[in-house]
C-alpha cells in the first residue's frame, strides 16, 4: 500500500533509502493530491485483468497503450548509472502512469513550495504523475519493480531535465496549482 512523505535534505547517501525527515512528515493521498495533482489507484494484482476496474479507468482515461518493464540489476545493464539517470529531476509533456505488478519503488514529486515528497509503491499501486510537475524516480533498497505504463496514444518517454519551466505543460501545471486540483478535477 501506497505511503507518501516528506524528504530530508540528505543528499549524499544512498538515493535508494527512506530519507524520511526526523521526525518523518507522512502526508495522506488525499493531501498529496491537492498539494501536487499526483492520483492514486489502488488495483487487485490477482484480479486486475479480469475485474473490470483497470479497463475502466483506461477507458475513462482515454489510456490507448500498454505495456511492461521490468528494472532490476539483471535486467538493466549499468544498473548504477541508470538509477542515477532516473533520479535526475525532469518533468513530461504527458502524464506518466504506473501500475505496480510486483517488488517496490519510490517516485519523488515536488510540492507547490518545491519540496520534495516520496511517494512509496509497492504490487497494487496505480500512480499519476500529471504532465508538467518536476518528478524523478528510484529503486529501493530491495533493487526489483515490475510494472505497467500506460499512455493516451503513440508513447513519448522523454524527459526534460529541469529547468523546464518555459514550457507550455509546465505553466498549465502551474496554473492548475495555483487554481487547485480538487476544483480543477
Ligand atoms: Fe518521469
Amino acid at each position: 500500500m501506497v505511503k507518501a512523505w516528506y524528504m530530508d535534505e540528505d543528499t549524499m547517501s544512498d538515493q535508494r533509502l527512506e530519507h524520511h525527515r526526523s521526525p518523518p512528515e507522512f502526508i495522506s493521498l488525499e493531501e498529496l493530491y491537492s498539494r501536487t495533482g499526483v492520483e492514486y489507484f489502488n488495483l487487485n494484482v490477482d484480479t486486475y485483468a479480469s475485474d473490470g476496474v483497470l479497463d475502466a479507468l483506461k477507458k475513462e482515461r482515454g489510456y490507448t497503450y500498454e505495456d511492461e518493464i521490468i528494472c532490476s540489476k539483471e535486467c538493466l545493464p549499468n544498473y548504477e548509472e541508470k538509477l542515477k539517470t532516473f533520479y535526475k529531476e525532469h518533468l513530461h509533456t504527458d502524464e506518466e502512469i504506473r501500475f505496480v505488478l510486483d517488488g517496490s519503488g519510490y517516485f519523488d514529486v515536488r510540492d507547490g513550495s518545491d519540496q520534495w515528497i516520496r511517494i512509496a509503491v509497492s504490487a497494487g499501486d496505480m500512480i499519476i504523475i500529471p504532465a508538467g510537475i518536476y518528478h524523478r524516480f528510484t529503486l529501493d533498497t530491495k533493487n526489483f519493480i515490475k510494472a505497467k505504463r500506460f499512455f493516451i496514444g503513440e508513447p513519448v518517454w522523454l524527459p526534460y531535465n529541469r529547468p523546464a519551466d518555459d514550457m507550455a505543460c509546465r505553466q498549465q501545471y502551474l496554473n492548475k496549482l495555483t487554481q487547485g486540483f480538487v476544483t480543477a478535477r
